[in-house]
């Protein structure tokens, strides 16, 4: 069913989408062995030829665009460019969702309508009823399909291939079985009653998990041709973070959405996008990488838990094949997870972490944000307002934001009124951008 079709003007495109390969970054960096060792987070400030930069025009204009390019060129791999469409289409509008407290928005995104091998995004909207005027928003990836997230059944299954532990799926494809089997972790009725949208859509409608890259973001623009398709410049997360991307290009249209309060949100490997995300996109006012860990909130560095050589050995399609020369000299990247946070800066970020989840390093957390800490005062922000990690259950809610509780790795309706409590402080006071 078609209530509604939207079509955005074609855009300016680097690439041309219908559609060639992506975009590379514009120049090389030399290769890990002959990068110098830094034993501790390099400082964001400092840019590659070593001069330290001193004004605010210099971090927008030459500091941030060089951080990028190095993180596509040794980390995540490009994020491909803006395609030059994007077709909405409201495949559902139901008000009386919630017991009418709500309105259920189903949203199809595609970017070449006509070929069965784009990548097509199921945006799924739930709305307060009872709005003032234009809502903030939580964008969340999932992992198993939006009807994980609710068991209404109008809420159509999802497409893609899912990973094997994926509850109520035969096959890797999700059944009717797969209904409403996170619902519990996410307190819908709450979210909307605290006057905040929500906007989810699932990993596997931009790539599948999984290290065969025969499918999906990447596989789609190289024309499915293999050789086009080089691994210095895919990630599967890059392509999750340009899902974010094209869901931010529909949301800054929807008239229900303020534009200029939509936070990126994730648990885990969706968490490391959710900040990748929000990193490389100012239009996204605030970021939640929820137990992120290694890859994302973590250290490359660090000692505990993850280490990079661990997670490209599990999940060698993460990242780009640059990042495997790192495996066993974490020390040569030329930044650590400090600099993806400071991408953001001066936006509100909150890292969560639970005291069982040691894979994730919660301390090393801590110390990202730390290292982080000082371009968020270059740039007048309050930063990271401790200086020591709160005990349990304590919010540390300043710009740069920490929350650690009991218990295990897992996003929880208890993790949801920490985030909703830190969206509430941050979205009354906007941090200016230049
Ligand atoms: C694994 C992986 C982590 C990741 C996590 C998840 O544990 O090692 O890096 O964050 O899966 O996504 O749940």
């Amino acid at each position: 069913m078609t209530a509604f079709t939207h079509r955005f003007a074609p855009l300016a495109l680097a690439a041309a989408c219908g559609c060639a390969s992506h975009s590379l970054p514009p120049r090389a960096f030399p290769d890990a062995a002959r990068l110098p060792a830094q034993a501790t987070l390099p400082d964001p400030l400092i840019k590659m030829d070593g001069h330290r930069i001193k004004s605010r025009s210099e971090w927008f204009r030459q500091r941030r665009p060089e951080l990028k390019e190095l993180f596509a060129y040794y980390m995540y791999g490009p994020i491909p460019p803006k395609p030059a469409q994007l077709k909405a289409t409201v495949t559902g509008e139901h008000r009386d969702f919630l017991g009418g407290q709500a309105t259920l928005r189903l949203i199809t995104l595609e970017v070449a309508p006509h070929d069965p091998q784009a990548p097509r995004i199921d945006l799924m909207m739930i709305l307060p009823n009872h709005r003032p005027g234009p809502v903030p928003v939580f964008l969340a990836l999932n992992f198993w399909g939006n009807q994980a997230i609710s068991s209404d059944p109008r809420i159509p299954l999802t497409r893609g291939w899912l990973r094997g532990n994926c509850r109520g799926c035969t096959n890797n494809v999700a059944t009717d079985a797969a209904r409403g089997t996170q619902s519990d972790d996410w307190p819908l009725a709450e979210i909307v009653s605290r006057g905040y949208a929500l906007a989810t859509f699932c990993n596997a409608d931009l790539d599948a998990d999984r290290p065969d890259a025969s499918l999906g973001l990447y596989a789609w623009l190289a024309g499915n041709d293999p050789r086009r398709n080089t691994p210095s410049d895919r990630g599967t997360i890059a392509a999750w973070a340009w899902g974010f991307h094209r869901c931010v290009d529909y949301l800054v249209t929807d008239r229900d959405i303020d534009a200029k309060r939509i936070a990126t949100l994730g648990h885990s490997r969706n968490g490391k996008t959710a900040l990748l995300a929000a990193a490389f996109d100012e239009r996204i006012a605030m970021a939640f990488p929820h137990q992120a860990g290694c890859g994302g909130t973590a250290p490359s560095r660090g000692k505990i838990g993850e280490s990079v050589k661990a997670i490209n050995t599990r999940f060698p399609h993460w990242f780009n094949a640059r990042f495997k020369q790192f495996n066993d000299a974490p020390e040569r990247l030329p930044f650590d997870q400090n600099a993806l946070v400071a991408l953001c800066a001066p936006r509100p970020v909150l890292f969560s972490a639970a005291e069982e989840d040691q894979w994730a390093n919660p301390a090393g957390q801590f110390e990202v944000l730390q290292a982080a800490d000082p371009v968020y005062r270059f740039l007048g922000s309050p930063g990271l307002a401790a200086t020591e990690m709160p005990p349990p259950g304590k919010l540390i809610a300043s710009p740069l934001g920490y929350y650690i509780r009991a218990g295990k790795h897992s996003m929880t309706a208890a993790d949801w009124r920490v985030f909703l409590d830190f969206a509430d402080q941050h979205f009354r006071r906007q941090p200016k951008l230049p």
